[in-house]
């Protein structure tokens, strides 16, 4: 039997819900993640060092006995964002980043950035204090064609403002194409990115083909084969700009079995084995700790974790829950198409 002792991961980019998602779901991160960076978009979303302290507090009730887990809070960037509330957050230790969604990029973001130049006084401070912006990098305007929202927000957001402001810490959550990977190995600094799961193992094929598959759809959608090739290059590299962000975000399976279904794939059950599988068809475990538990920390200037856990290869498949349930109904977990035959040891 093959097995593979890691650093403890972190996931740098994760919906936790509240209520009774929050509850159904948290301790399938706590088992395996010791720190995740907590997206804010709940309704209403997290958006002042008040808001965040609070949903802190909910986390950490929520998480099973026993379980050590670090919640890293996040604000979520309004036009109306208040520099000082933010670098207050940072100075308390509370906040870990902010997160910049579109508005109208996707789930309960409505709230998020129209005009730029609203939010420059706080990027300005961000900048100034080494605080990081994490980006949801699509634009949303509706002429663009929404396999090519990346790219086009690439040239007409994210880099103009990166040259606008050269100081400011940027993570490229969740990147989806190869252009995303190339405009971040061209850069000279300050720019890292975060890869999901799913975007390792799925292309756009798995959401239409045979008929439509709401539990392969979430935004970024998942592009042509070609991308997804370049995301598994780039993750199973060892690059110490990218890392997991496994963007594992839980819906309850009525709102994505609908005629409007949400977007969003839960992936925290099974991401460790999904992951040790995609490194050992690229040959890459010996970098899998390089993604899961060394680069995310070192961006975000904080010290790996201590701890370990072991991955076994069993010859059976790893049995994982279809859904996980919850008090607000059933969660589909997601389904990468092949046998998990990788299993983290539970101690
Ligand atoms: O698929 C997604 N789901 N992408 C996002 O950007 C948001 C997330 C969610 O909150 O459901
Ligand atoms: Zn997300």
């Amino acid at each position: 039997m093959k097995t593979l002792t890691l650093r403890r991961p972190d996931d740098w980019h994760l919906h936790l819900r509240d209520g009774d998602v929050l509850q159904a779901v948290i301790g399938d991160t706590s088992r395996h993640f010791a720190r995740a960076i907590i997206m804010p978009n709940l309704v209403p979303p997290v958006v002042t060092t008040t808001d965040a302290k609070a949903y802190r507090e909910r986390i950490l009730a929520a998480l099973p006995a026993g379980d050590r887990f670090e919640p890293l809070m996040t604000l979520y960037l309004t036009e109306h964002t208040d520099p000082d509330d933010v670098e207050e957050g940072k100075k308390s230790g509370l906040i870990s980043a902010v997160k910049l969604y579109p508005a109208g990029a996707t789930t309960n973001s409505h709230g998020g950035v129209r005009d730029f130049n609203k939010a420059m006084p706080v990027l300005e401070r961000m900048a100034k204090i080494g605080l990081p912006l994490c980006v949801h990098g699509e634009v949303t305007t509706p002429e663009v064609d929404i396999f090519d929202r990346e790219a086009v927000f690439i040239e007409t957001v994210l880099d103009p403002l990166r040259q606008r402001l050269p100081e400011l810490k940027v993570t490229m959550e969740h990147v989806t194409t190869a252009d995303g990977i190339d405009y971040i190995k061209s850069s000279k600094g300050n720019l890292a990115g975060s890869i999901t799961t799913h975007h390792l193992i799925i292309n756009r094929n798995a959401i239409l083909v045979g008929g439509i598959r709401p539990h392969y759809y979430c935004l970024p959608v998942a592009k042509r084969e070609n991308h997804r090739l370049a995301l598994r290059a780039a993750a199973t590299s060892g690059d110490a700009r990218f890392f997991l962000g496994t963007d594992s975000a839980p819906h309850v399976d009525p709102l994505k079995e609908c005629a409007c279904g949400c977007a969003g794939i839960y992936t925290s059950v099974n991401t460790m084995s999904c992951l040790a599988h995609v490194f050992e068809d690229d040959n890459a475990l010996d970098k899998l700790e390089a993604f899961t538990s060394l680069n995310g920390p070192a961006w975000y200037g904080l010290k790996p974790n201590e701890e370990t856990i072991t991955l076994e290869k069993r010859d059976e498949p790893a049995r994982f829950p279809d859904k996980r349930d919850s008090g607000a109904g059933p969660i589909t977990v997601f389904d990468p198409m092949f046998p998990l035959h990788w299993q983290v040891v539970e101690k």
